[in-house]
């Protein structure tokens, strides 16, 4: 049986293991997927034992996107240019680094050629969303200011003192994760978008998503999306298997009871 699972900490209230277990077993693939609860210090030492405990492939999540990184065989082009690493695959007994997180953005927006597009946050889930529209004009917003400016020099976009309007409004901080109340969007800024994406998710719907209905944003976007493209994409690259969709995805609702 092979095994793969996803490292972060916390990790309990992780999805992932629902929505590839629910994979594995309808395509019939012998495997299991675990969730490895691994402090920041011991990721160097965790991703030494992979082999011997016959893991061949690893979702990570927070706080260890960037943290794996110096402890893999390789690196693959993508996740370099993004900064951080979500999934490692094993290949001719390597342990590869790459990142999907950035199709878990791209896919549920589709085309956004030509809108103007405004990213809250400056960490690993926004240096994964400047990859996925990193042909569009983007402005980047951040609490800390100097890490929303040193993300926007890098993909040449613009940073934000203060929050401005636009027509598609991407939650990439972490608000909301452990506090659906708690948005870092000023409600003002959802009059007249298009469409509001949040990564974040769980049972409740955030509060960010929230004002954004109520502002009378068209289309709402949760972080469900993010997890299930990403998690496709990571499944697949494991597998050499088409995803089942469907199944994932109602696994995820069937947990959560929505
Ligand atoms: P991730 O990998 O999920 O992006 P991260 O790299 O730790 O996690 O980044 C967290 C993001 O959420 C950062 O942009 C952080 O802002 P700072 O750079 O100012 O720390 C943002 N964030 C976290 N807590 C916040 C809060 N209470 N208000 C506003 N932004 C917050």
């Amino acid at each position: 049986m092979k095994i793969y699972g996803v490292v972060g900490h916390p990790v309990s209230q992780s999805l992932s293991p629902v929505i590839h277990n629910a994979a594995f077993e309808h395509l019939e693939i012998d495997a299991e997927y675990r969730a490895f609860d691994v402090r920041p210090g011991d990721i160097g030492a965790f991703v030494k034992i992979l082999a011997r405990e016959g893991i061949w492939g690893l979702s990570v999540t927070m706080p260890h996107k960037e943290g794996i990184m110096p402890f893999l065989d390789e690196i693959d082009d993508i996740a370099r240019e993004i900064g951080a690493v979500n999934t490692v695959y094993l290949e001719n007994n390597k342990y590869i680094g790459t990142n999907y997180d950035w199709i878990g953005i791209k896919e549920p927006l589709g085309d956004v050629k030509g809108k103007k597009i405004l990213i809250l946050g400056a960490g690993g889930a926004a240096q994964a969303a400047c990859y996925a529209l990193k042909d569009s004009k983007v402005m980047i917003w951040n609490r800390t200011y100097e890490k929303a400016r040193e993300l926007a020099g890098k993909w040449d976009f613009e940073a934000l003192k203060d929050q401005k309007q636009a027509e598609i409004i991407i939650n990439c901080t972490s608000v909301g994760f452990d506090n659906p109340g708690k948005s870092p969007a000023d409600p003002k800024i959802f009059r007249g978008a298009e469409v509001a994406y949040d990564i974040v998710y769980g049972p409740e719907e955030t509060k960010f998503l929230r004002d954004a209905k109520e502002a009378g944003v068209p289309k709402i976007i949760s972080g469900e999306q993010m997890l299930l493209h990403q998690g496709y994409a990571a499944f697949e690259k494991w597998t050499g298997e088409k995803a089942p969709r469907e199944v994932m995805r109602k696994s995820f609702h069937l947990v959560l009871g929505t």
